[in-house]
C-alpha cells in the first residue's frame, strides 16, 4: 500500500471517531505523546506478516477498517456495538510493537519485547497516555480491555479473553488480517504452479490456494 494512502486512511479513521473527547485522546496519544514517530514506519512483525516498513500502520488501518465492517454488520443484526471504541481500540491495539521491536540495524525483538511483550507494553503506554490526558475511567477500561485481549486466548499471550462486542470484533479482525496476509505471503512464495503449502506451525495447518473465480 502506498504510504500516503495509509497515512490519510489512518487520519480519516481518527476523524471518524464521533465522541470528540475520545477522538482528541487518540490524536494526542499518537501525535502529542510521540507514538506516531515510530508507529508510522515500524513493521508489524520481525518476520511472517507485515514485516516491512509501514507494516504496523498498514496492519492497524486494515484491522480498523475490517473491524468497522464487522461492527456495522452486527449493529444491523441488533448487537449494540460502540463503533468509536472499536476504531480507537483497533488503532491502538498494537502500539506496544513500537517498543517491542527495533529496526536498526535490522528488524529484531528488543529485550523488553522479549521479556515484557507487546501487549503488556501497549497496555502500559496506553494507560500512561490515558492518565496524562485524563481519559474517562470507563472508556479507559474498555480500550485497555481491547488491547489486553486482542490475541484472543491466554495461550496466545493475552492475559484476558475478549468479553465485549468491541473486543471480540477487534480480536477477530486482527486474527483475520494476520491469517490473510500470511496466506498471501505463502502463496506468493510457493509460486503460481503450486497448490498447497507444507504444514505451517504458525497457523497450525497447510494453506491452499483455492479455486479461481469464474
Ligand atoms: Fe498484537
Ligand atoms: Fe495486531
Amino acid at each position: 500500500m502506498p504510504y500516503d494512502f495509509l497515512e490519510s486512511s489512518f487520519r480519516n479513521l481518527i476523524a471518524s471517531i464521533k465522541y470528540q473527547p475520545l477522538q482528541d485522546f487518540v490524536n494526542a496519544a499518537f501525535f502529542k505523546h510521540g507514538i506516531w514517530e515510530k508507529f508510522h514506519v515500524w513493521p508489524a512483525a520481525i518476520s511472517l506478516h507485515h514485516a516491512y516498513t509501514n507494516g504496523l500502520l498498514e496492519h492497524s488501518v486494515s484491522v480498523a477498517e475490517g473491524a468497522i465492517g464487522i461492527s456495522k454488520h452486527y449493529s444491523e443484526f441488533g448487537i449494540p456495538v460502540n463503533l468509536d471504541l472499536v476504531i480507537a481500540g483497533a488503532l491502538l491495539h498494537d502500539i506496544g510493537k513500537t517498543e517491542a521491536y527495533s529496526i536498526f540495524p535490522s528488524p529484531s525483538m528488543t529485550v523488553a519485547g522479549n521479556v515484557i511483550e507487546h501487549i503488556s507494553m501497549g497496555y502500559y503506554m496506553f494507560m500512561h497516555c490515558a492518565e496524562l490526558e485524563k481519559l474517562e475511567d470507563d472508556i479507559t477500561m474498555a480500550i485497555a480491555h481491547i488491547i489486553l485481549s486482542h490475541h484472543g486466548k491466554r495461550e496466545y499471550s493475552s492475559p484476558v479473553v475478549p468479553a465485549t462486542p468491541e473486543a471480540m470484533i477487534v480480536n477477530t479482525a486482527d486474527d483475520l488480517d494476520f491469517k490473510l496476509s500470511y496466506w498471501k505471503l505463502q502463496m506468493d512464495s510457493i509460486g503460481g504452479g503450486a497448490e498447497m503449502t507444507d504444514y505451517l506451525s504458525l497457523v497450525e495447518r497447510k494453506l491452499w490456494r483455492g479455486i479461481k473465480p469464474r
